[in-house]
């Protein structure tokens, strides 16, 4: 049975019926590896926020995690149905409290708070998704946000205030491609009651100027580490480009992606904030601009890292490579993986219950009536904690008489740091088994 009450980093909260935190994902929220030390993932955050210097931009690295609804969702404007609120997507406490599900969660506060014309804040934040090398049910992102005022600018000229500040930035070499047009009228149009065109100009000017120097150091120092160490590394210029994007919370909005190692990433989300926003929280004359970057994703490049799990281990061979790099960034290095070991592939099928049948459909199909993937990979990451590397869906058909669904998920058991047998394995293949039939009351065939 659900807790009454539970307690995050000291303190308590009511639970109700919305309350889907598991145990294990409520473990982590004391760990804060962005403070860690040495830590891949505390590294990539004083990398970044080098880029982005104080006075200017104040760093905000310890926010609780538990926001409110209203924090995460309802200052940034997403709509009631906006999926992402969704509790098979969201953890909540209760129905008024959850896990942030990005640092967005904090930009209200911030821009009501007015202590520097910049910020940024890096923190966990927590979302139920797939489970796969790159997915964990926790991870790190670093938001930033600078903001002009109004009312202080000299004659109020924010456009002049904003190139006069671009003009002290740097410059980079890289090749950029910018391609759409930075306004469109139905996706992204220009917010023409709070600013003018020449405004948001200046300010997307500023905001992609600043973005691209902080990618252009943090990939020439993964270049620089991979060069160092792997001989067959392929030294290609690096490029840049920013491709149009949707967020409820800004507008115009992009998204920043880099060439590296043959592949497009898509690196960043990031645009002009909402006037509401600023407006809301009270601060109605400052206009700017916020983005959003996964820290885990960033890190993984930059050390090599293979499997976001890692990040995670305590185990001295992986935590000892990266000793003194906090104190001298310059000593950074790739990640040295220790022989991998082998994996353990597992099937599990099922019929899926139907929905509110005899047999009592299920508390955990969150989302309401759908039986939903996420609920299946939370119960797996439950049991087999970080020996689970991947779950898949293999195979799914509804049977014609009945409208009855079966799946088929394979699961990739494969820990980081030694050898499973087959047995221990086994048990927790079957420990799987008769947690899905207990808590999602499917049929296992
Ligand atoms: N919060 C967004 C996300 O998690 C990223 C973002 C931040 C986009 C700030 C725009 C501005 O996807």
């Amino acid at each position: 049975a659900a807790p009454q009450e539970v307690t995050i980093n000291g303190k308590t909260y009511q639970t109700d019926s919305w309350f889907n935190a598991p145990e294990n994902v409520l473990a982590l929220t004391s760990r804060k590896l962005h403070l860690e030390k040495d830590h891949p993932i505390s590294i990539t955050r004083q990398i970044l926020e080098s880029k982005f210097p104080g006075p200017t931009y104040k760093y905000h690295n310890d926010f609780d995690p538990v926001v409110s609804k209203y924090e995460n969702f309802d200052s940034l404007g997403f709509p009631a149905d906006h999926p992402g609120r969704a509790r098979s997507d969201t953890y909540y406490i209760n129905k008024d409290t959850l896990l942030r599900t990005h640092t967005s969660a904090h930009e209200a506060q911030l821009f009501g708070a007015r202590t520097s014309p910049g910020y940024l804040i890096s923190a966990d934040v927590y979302r139920r998704d797939e489970i796969d090398r790159s997915h964990y049910p926790v991870f790190y992102q670093m938001e930033g946000a600078r903001v002009w005022d109004r009312s202080t600018v000299p004659n109020g000229d924010i456009a002049a205030a904003v190139y006069a500040d671009l003009a002290e930035l740097p410059t980079h070499d890289i090749e950029v491609e910018d391609r759409h047009p930075p306004f469109h009228a139905e996706r992204n149009p220009l917010q023409t009651e709070h600013h003018s065109a020449a405004e948001a100009e200046a300010i997307a000017a500023h905001l992609k100027r600043s973005l691209e120097l902080m990618v252009v150091d943090i990939f020439s120092r993964a270049k620089a580490a991979a060069r160092q160490q792997d001989p067959d590394f392929v030294d290609e210029p690096l490029r840049v480009r920013w491709v149009e994007a949707y967020f409820p919370f800004t507008s115009p909005s992009w998204e920043l992606e880099v060439y590296y190692a043959g592949e497009w990433l898509e690196v960043l989300g990031c645009g002009v904030t909402k006037q509401e926003l600023h407006i809301n929280a009270g601060a109605p004359s400052q206009l700017g601009w916020a983005f959003g970057i996964g820290l885990d994703r960033i890190a993984m490049l930059l050390f090599q890292v293979p499997d976001i799990r890692i990040f995670w281990s305590r185990d001295a061979r992986f935590l000892d490579q990266f000793a003194g790099v906090s104190d001298d960034l310059s000593k950074l290095q790739r990640f040295i993986p220790f022989s991998k070991h082998p994996a353990c592939y597992k099937d599990v099928s099922f019929w899926v219950p139907l929905p509110s049948s005899a047999d009592g459909g299920n508390d955990m199909a969150v989302s309401g009536q759908e039986f939903h993937d996420n609920d299946v990979m939370e119960i797996v990451r439950g049991v087999a904690g970080d020996t689970v590397e991947d779950v898949k869906l293999v195979d799914q058909y509804t049977r014609p008489e009945n409208g009855r669904q079966s799946r088929c998920y394979r699961v990739c058991y494969r820990s980081l740091e030694r050898t499973l047998t087959n047995k221990e394995t086994n048990k927790i293949h079957l420990a799987v088994k008769s947690q899905l039939t207990k808590k999602l009351k499917v049929q296992i065939r």
